[in-house]
C-alpha cells in the first residue's frame, strides 16, 4: 500500500476470499449493477467545499494535542509525544477515568505536566470543544473513528485517526466532506507506510530500481488471540461476529492495470506477517517471512563490483549495502532513524509517523497522508463486504476525489 498513495486505488476491486468488513446500512452513498460489477455514486462536490490535494495549514509553532482513548494502544502515542519537540500532550480522555489517571503517570513520570482530563462516555465533546487544542488524536474502538473525527472538525481542530479511519462508504464520504468543508486535516495514522525497510523500499522503487513496478501485495495478518480479552467491551470480537471472519483477500485492479492483493486475518494461528512485496520489471523486495531484495545490476561492495541476479536474493553483505545506499532521506535527516529506534513503537515506525505529523504541521506542510488516503484505504471496508455479499463481484470503486486522482504525481513527503 505504501507505494500506491495518490490515489491509484480507482479501479475495480475483485474479492476472491472471505471477509471481516462492514456493512452499508442506511448508506446514502448507494451502489448500483450495472452488467456485471457493482458501481458506487460518486456524489458532486457541495459548492462551499474545496479539494483538500496538496492542502496546508499556517504553521502552527506548538501543536497541542488532545488524545481519546487511553486503552492498549493509546498510552504508546503518550509516551512517543514525550519525545517530540514542537508538541504539547494538552488534554487526555477515556471512557474510564481510570485509564486517564494511568496516562497522567506516563506524563508525570517524565516530568510533564498533567494534562486536563475528561472520561465517560460523551467526555471527548468536551475535549474537542477546547479553545486551545489544535489537534485530535484518536486511538477508539472503530465504531467512534468517523462520528469523533467529524466533530472534532467541526470544532477547528485538525484529527489523527488510528486504522481504520471509517467502516462504511457513507463514512468515507463524510471524512471527505467535513474535511474539505472545515479546511481541516484528517490523516488516518497507518504506521506502516514509516517502518525503514518500507521506507528504504519505496525510496529504490521511486528510483527506478524494481523497474516499473506492476504489482503489490500488503496485509494484516496477526493472531490476536492473546488480546481479545483486553479490547474494552469486546468492540473487536464484536466487530468480527457482526461482520465477517478470517480470511479476507482484497484483489485490485488500478486504473494503470497494476495489481495489489491485500489480506486481512487476525483469528488463525499463524506468524505474523504484513506480506509486502513489490514486484517490478527488474525485481522485487520482499518482506515476510523472508526479508530481502532480488534485483539485476552492479554493486559495489568491498571486493570489488559484484553483478546481482533478479532471480536470486542479495547476500547479506549486499542486502546492507542496498539498504544503507537508500535509506529514505525522511530516515536519514538529523538522525531520525536513530531516534525512532530509541523511542520505539514497532521498532520505530509509529514514532517516525508522530514526528513526520507533528513536523508539517510545525512547518505548514501538507502531510504525508491526506482524507482521500483515509477514504480509499478503509473503503476497503465496505466493498470487501458488499462484493462477497454479490458473489464476490468485482467492485468499482468511489473517487473520492471526485476525478483528481492522478493530479498528484507519485508520494511526496513535503520537506
Ligand atoms: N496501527 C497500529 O499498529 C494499531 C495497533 C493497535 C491498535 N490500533 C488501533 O487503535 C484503536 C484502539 O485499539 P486498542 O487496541 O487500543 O483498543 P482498546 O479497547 O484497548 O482501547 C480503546 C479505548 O477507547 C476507550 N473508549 C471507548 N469508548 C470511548 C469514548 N466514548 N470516549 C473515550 N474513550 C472511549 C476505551 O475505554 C479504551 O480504553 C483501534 O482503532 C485499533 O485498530 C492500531
Amino acid at each position: 500500500m505504501t507505494l500506491l498513495k495518490n490515489h491509484n486505488l480507482f479501479f475495480t476491486v475483485t474479492i476472491i476470499a472471505l471477509a471481516l468488513f462492514a456493512g452499508c446500512k442506511n448508506d446514502p452513498y448507494s451502489y448500483k449493477i450495472k452488467g456485471s460489477k457493482i458501481v458506487y455514486n460518486t456524489p458532486a462536490r457541495p459548492s462551499n467545499q474545496q479539494s483538500m490535494l496538496g492542502f496546508a495549514c499556517d504553521p502552527i509553532e506548538n501543536v497541542r494535542v488532545g488524545f481519546v482513548g487511553l486503552g492498549m494502544r493509546g498510552p504508546d502515542a503518550l509516551r512517543r509525544f514525550a519525545h517530540i519537540d514542537g508538541a504539547t500532550i494538552a488534554a487526555l480522555c477515556d471512557l474510564i477515568p481510570e485509564r486517564v489517571e494511568k496516562a497522567q503517570g506516563i506524563l508525570e513520570r517524565r516530568n510533564i505536566p498533567r494534562a486536563a482530563e475528561y472520561s465517560g462516555e460523551d467526555g471527548w465533546m468536551e475535549l474537542c470543544r477546547r479553545e486551545d487544542i489544535d489537534l485530535v488524536y484518536l486511538s477508539v474502538p472503530w465504531q467512534y473513528h468517523t462520528k469523533m473525527a467529524v466533530y472534532a472538525m467541526e470544532h477547528g481542530k485538525h484529527v489523527a485517526i488510528e486504522v481504520p479511519a471509517a467502516t462504511s462508504i457513507a463514512e468515507c464520504w463524510e471524512l471527505v466532506n467535513t474535511s474539505e468543508r472545515t479546511r481541516k486535516h484528517c490523516m488516518m495514522l497507518e504506521n506502516c507506510c514509516y517502518d525503514y525497510y518500507e521506507l528504504t523500499c519505496l525510496n529504490m522503487a521511486q528510483q527506478g530500481l524494481f523497474g516499473e513496478i506492476v504489482h503489490a501485495e500488503g496485509g494484516y495478518c496477526h493472531n490476536l488471540e492473546p488480546y481479545w480479552d483486553r479490547y474494552q467491551g469486546d468492540w473487536r470480537m464484536d466487530y468480527n461476529k457482526e461482520h465477517r471472519g478470517d480470511v479476507t483477500s482484497t484483489l485490485i485492479r488500478t486504473r494503470k492495470g497494476k495489481t495489489i492483493l491485500i489480506e486481512h486475518s487476525t483469528m488463525t494461528p499463524r506468524p505474523y506477517s504484513r506480506m509486502y512485496q513489490l514486484v517490478g520489471t527488474k525485481g522485487i523486495a520482499d518482506k515476510y517471512p523472508h526479508k530481502g531484495i532480488a534485483v539485476g545490476l552492479k554493486l559495489d561492495t568491498n571486493i570489488g563490483i559484484e553483478e546481482l541476479d533478479a532471480e536470486k536474493f542479495c547476500t547479506e553483505e549486499e542486502y546492507l549495502l542496498l539498504m544503507e545506499q537508500y535509506q529514505h532521506p525522511i530516515t536519514s535527516t538529523g538522525g531520525l532513524a536513530e531516534k525512532a529506534k530509541q523511542v520505539g513503537g514497532h521498532g520505530g515506525m509509529d514514532f517516525i509517523m508522530d514526528y513526520r505529523l507533528i513536523y508539517c504541521l510545525n512547518n505548514g506542510l501538507p502531510l504525508d497522508q491526506d482524507v482521500y488516503d483515509a477514504a480509499e484505504w478503509s473503503s476497503l471496508v465496505e466493498l470487501t463486504e458488499v462484493s462477497i455479499k454479490h458473489g464476490s463481484m468485482p467492485v468499482v470503486m468511489p473517487d473520492f476525489t471526485r476525478g483528481e486522482w492522478d493530479k498528484i504525481q507519485g508520494l511526496q513527503f513535503a520537506e
